[in-house]
């Protein structure tokens, strides 16, 4: 089985990102097979810096490989280091009817907030459909709002079998559990495009300072308050290890606390929780050349897949002999 999925470098990475997605990558890259890139051709439908669009996309491969992503257990690249996506997204977008595109709510949400249209944002589904079957990829591991996308890729790649005989694979989407909805400093979910994100690598005297801004409700110190649907209760239970868990929701039921007690504990079980990855970011920080070598290393192995693939798909269709 071969999974494969991709993560844009738009922003540094929030809780969220890290528990509705990067730890699932990272779980599932002892499968058969695992590819894993930073989708920095798409992250240009937004990203619109140069050097920011350089920084984001270093920055992702050094708090990926943080984090925990394994260059020997699954092949890391950045999408843009193999230019055959770009190729097949070709191929694919010939055979792409207008209305499929139209019909994607992620392109619509986008416009309806007053993003301009262009055709980059408006094909971003069929290069997302050539990132997958460029790899014959099995299962494809992304949040809710993205199956659509994994849907029209099945789409795309039905048709073109259809019409010029079996080349692709059909992946699966693999919707991510815990995407449970990681809430923000404001209660809301998580998101960079909300400023209420907390970063994983956040550095420590700021990341204090917006847990202590943390909303939270006008209860008396005295009262006690459901543990579970509180966000700050929420957040502490993705660090916290059972005891510390049950410890305080047992408090949460007693009431005579105050929400100050709980910010705090939350700092501490945050600055545990990704010690080590942040040790092993400024590692990594300091030896570029290093991660600039796990990336050219990870793209080589990934244009030996897809040039293999491409080749199959020119040849289906005409464009090779
Ligand atoms: P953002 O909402 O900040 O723009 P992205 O859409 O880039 O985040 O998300 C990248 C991945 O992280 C997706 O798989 C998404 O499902 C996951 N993710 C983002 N925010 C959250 C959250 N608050 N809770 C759980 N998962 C999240
Ligand atoms: N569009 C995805 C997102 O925003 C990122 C992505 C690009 C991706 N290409 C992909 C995810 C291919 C899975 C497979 O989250």
């Amino acid at each position: 089985m071969r999974v494969l999925s991709g993560i844009q470098p738009t922003a540094r990475f929030h809780w969220g990102n890290y528990f509705g997605a990067i730890r699932q990558y990272i779980d599932l890259q002892t499968e058969d097979e695992a590819y894993y890139f930073i989708a920095d051709l798409h992250a240009l439908t937004t990203v619109r810096d140069a050097d920011k669009l350089r920084q984001n996309t270093f920055d992702a491969a050094v708090d990926l490989l943080a984090l925990g992503l394994n260059p020997e257990h699954a092949v890391m690249f950045v999408q843009s280091h193999v230019p055959e996506v770009t190729q097949l997204c070709w191929l694919l977008m010939t055979g792409t009817p207008m209305g499929l595109l139209e019909r994607c709510t992620a392109f619509k949400d986008k416009k309806a907030h007053g993003l301009t249209a262009d055709a980059g944002l408006f094909t971003y589904p069929v290069l997302m459909a050539a990132d997958i079957l460029l790899y014959d990829a099995d299962v494809v591991p992304v949040g809710k709002d993205q199956v659509q996308h994994i849907e029209v890729c099945r789409d795309l790649a039905g048709s073109f079998n259809h019409e010029f005989g079996e080349t692709f694979v059909l992946p699966k989407a693999k919707i991510l559990e815990s995407t449970a909805k990681v809430p923000g400093t404001d209660g809301e979910k998580m998101s960079k495009s909300y400023n209420n994100t907390l970063e994983v690598f956040e550095p420590l005297g700021q990341l204090k300072k917006k847990i202590m801004r943390i909303t939270t409700d006008s209860r008396p110190m005295e009262d006690a308050k459901e543990p579970e649907s509180d966000h700050l209760f929420q957040l502490y239970s993705l660090m916290a290890d059972d005891s510390q868990r049950e410890e305080m929701a047992a408090m949460y039921r007693r009431g005579g606390f105050g929400y100050g007690e709980v910010k705090k504990a939350l700092l501490g079980v945050a600055t545990d929780y990704f010690a080590e990855a942040r040790e092993r970011r400024e590692a990594l920080v300091a030896k570029p050349e290093q991660v600039q070598d796990i990336l050219a290393d990870g793209a080589s192995r990934a244009r030996k897949k897809a040039g293999e693939v491409l080749a199959r798909a020119e040849t289906a269709c005409g464009l090779r002999g």
